[in-house]
């Protein structure tokens, strides 16, 4: 969670630090503030609030300094406060920090600076990084033999300090004994430093600095990095300096911006026919799915016995809406995991399973730590991201990417329908592998895949009912989905959206389960929305759905053109039609107009619905 920016430069650092921080707040939003270095002290301006906030501050207008730290927060450790935001001095201030992440340890570490003579004026566990900074510079300072120069010296105290934190943080340091320079590191949570000519930036993620480079160094656990305006320097765990390389980021920086639209969750909503063509882009050729950067053999394939799919929220239902189609085609089990579940209940895992990682901006915490409990236990590990250079394709045996561009509000829609389409093409390529697959079949879900773009943009046109029905909608305190089979897995997905955003309870059943004790709740004037696009499953979903409506609830169904034509659209309040494919590509047209529906709700509640209460986009604490 939070967003962190950093400049080091010519210009005056404070614009470019607010600039980023925009762009940075879907990662947190509850404070925000800035320090830079102003010839020989360092000055702070922060309080609780939103970027927009500091923007007006009397402090901010103060800072003049070209070296500069900042951060957008998502409270873990004391309230959002003016206090509590970073970023955090020392008690000498001499040094200031910015923190991403949990530093689990704190207390004692608090106890321990306590012990020496430092006092603490926050609630927070980032206090005690600058604490410790400072009081490892002053041993190094008491060192007679101790010849470095100041850089270097904070250099230690930073990487002495940082041996010291147990959990997870990225941090960026400025220190009033090198005015020219500052310092970063991060260990499980994410930052990038954006090169530039004769300026440097660093962030928690590429969109906020992408309108400044496409250079990055993407930055590895204990890699300490020394900055200045025309240089920077890299240095191991050890601190013995090395060399790295530049990674080019072809996003487009306009992919970044809301590009007319009022809200980036409508933009990508709209994006996605584009997002699910590109991350189709080159995999069929000659009617066959090709995934070069992968080695799975016949022998390795047919080894195994299981494979996991592991992801958090709407990644994990990504999952959810392919487990059938691996199944049927690869013949292997298929078990779709949360991952924070998953990490703490010593699941069967080892060479003869694969486990599958989803995750759009590849820096969940909860799934970054699955992913390293699989590769312990000798399974084989796929990333599917949507992020080049994210930790998870990092950390993974092979990644593929999802090419969906830049996801920016905290409602994954653009990144969900990618994830899907990925994960199918994956699974052509595993079942052709496998020979498990026919060419026919190949050759239909090829063709319906290439057709997806465009049934997306038919639902997209006809957007006009599903306003109407949030306009009807937004009062409601529960709103309840059902459907069965895939169709069950959109239900959950849609539920998720409108709880995230509308703050409407809501809950998603397969259809079959709510009479074993939901249906309890159903009275006069509940809002319902069945999905059914499966023709094998409509009378049954309908038969469940009429059960609710004896009860007094308000219907409201998705249906294809195929399943359309098998129901008595009198029976029902509301009837929206997408276009029909197979029922393993069904998810991605259906739940677009379920996006649509939660946002519209959103909308008519007047929530910010790209920052919804409480959420960040990245959630890289557990
Ligand atoms: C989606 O709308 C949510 N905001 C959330 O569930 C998200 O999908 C989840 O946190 C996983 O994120 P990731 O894909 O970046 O790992
Ligand atoms: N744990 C720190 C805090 O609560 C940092 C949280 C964050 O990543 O925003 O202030």
């Amino acid at each position: 969670m939070c967003g962190i920016v950093g400049y080091i430069g010519k210009q005056k650092a404070s614009p470019i630090l607010l600039a980023g921080l925009s762009k940075l707040e879907y990662r947190g939003y509850d404070s925000a503030g800035i320090a830079t270095i102003e010839k020989d002290f360092i000055k702070v301006a922060k309080d609780k609030g939103r970027v927009e906030n500091l923007y007006n501050l009397k402090e901010t207008k103060e800072l003049e300094g070209t070296i500069g730290i900042a951060h957008t927060r998502w409270a873990t450790h004391g309230i959002p406060s003016k206090i509590n935001s970073h970023p955090h001095l020392d008690i000498t201030e001499s040094f200031a920090v910015v923190h991403n992440g949990i530093i689990e340890n704190y207390i004692e570490l608090k106890k321990f600076l306590e012990e020496k003579g430092y006092e603490f004026i926050s609630d927070t566990d980032t206090e005690v990084i600058p604490n410790l900074i400072s009081y490892f510079y002053s041993q190094e300072m008491e060192d007679s033999q101790n010849n470095k120069n100041a850089c270097l010296r904070v250099l230690k105290a930073v990487k002495n300090a940082c041996e010291k934190l147990i959990g997870s943080f990225s941090i960026e340091v400025i220190s009033k004994y090198m005015p020219d320079n500052m310092i970063v590191v991060r260990k499980d949570s994410p930052l990038v430093i954006g090169k530039g000519n004769s300026e440097n930036y660093i962030a928690s993620d590429i969109p906020a600095i992408l309108s400044y480079t496409k250079d990055f160094y993407l930055l590895n656990n204990f890699e300490y990095v020394i900055l200045s305006k025309d240089n920077i320097k890299f240095y191991d765990n050890k601190l013995n300096e090395f060399t790295k390389q530049t990674t080019t980021i072809t996003w487009d920086a306009m992919a970044a911006d809301k590009g007319g639209y009022e809200d980036f969750m409508i933009k990508e909503i709209n994006e996605q026919p584009t997002a699910v063509r590109e991350t189709i882009g080159s995999r069929i050729e000659n009617g066959k799915c090709i995934f070069p950067e992968l080695d799975f053999s016949k022998e390795y394939l047919s080894s195994l016995n299981l494979i996991y799919i592991v992801a958090c929220g709407t990644a994990m239902h990504a999952g959810l809406a392919v487990k059938n189609t691996i199944e049927k085609l690869c013949k292997i089990p298929v078990i779709v995991d949360i991952a924070s579940e998953f990490r703490y209940r010593n699941p069967i895992v080892n060479e003869k399973t694969l486990c599958i990682f989803v995750s759009q901006s590849g820096e969940t915490a909860d799934t970054l730590a699955a992913l390293k409990l699989s590769k312990e236990n000798h399974a084989k590990t796929l990333a599917i991201t949507n992020v080049i250079g994210s930790s998870i394709s990092r950390e993974a045996d092979f990644a593929i990417y999802t090419h969906a561009g830049p996801e920016i509000a905290v409602a994954s829609t653009k990144a969900y329908t990618s994830q899907i389409t990925l994960l199918t093409l994956l699974t052509l390529y595993l079942a052709e592998t496998l020979q498990t697959i026919s060419q026919n079949e190949i050759r239909e879900i090829v063709d319906e895949l290439l057709s997806l773009p465009s049934k997306i943009e038919n639902v997209l046109k006809n957007i006009d009912p599903i306003s109407i029905i949030a306009k009807n909608m937004f009062k409601e305190k529960d709103v309840f989905y059902i459907g069965r089979g895939v169709d069950y897995v959109t239900s959950q997905e849609a539920s998720l959206k409108l709880k995230e955003i509308s703050y409407i309870h809501s809950e998603s059943y397969a259809a079959g389960e709510l009479k074993h004790g939901t249906i309890a709740l159903i009275e006069k004037g509940i809002n319902v929305i069945g999905i059914i696009t499966d023709s094998n499953l409509v009378k049954k979903t309908v038969s469940n759905i009429e059960e609710l409506t004896t009860r007094g609830a308000i219907t409201t169904v998705i249906v294809n053109e195929a399943t359309e034509k098998q129901i008595d659209k009198t029976i029902f309040d509301n009837v929206i039609v997408v276009p029909e494919t197979i029922s393993y590509l069904s998810p991605i047209v259906s739940i677009v107009p379920l996006q649509m529906l939660a946002y519209f709700v959103s909308k008519e509640k007047g929530l910010d619905v790209d920052k919804p209460r409480n959420l960040a986009k990245s959630v890289t604490v557990e």
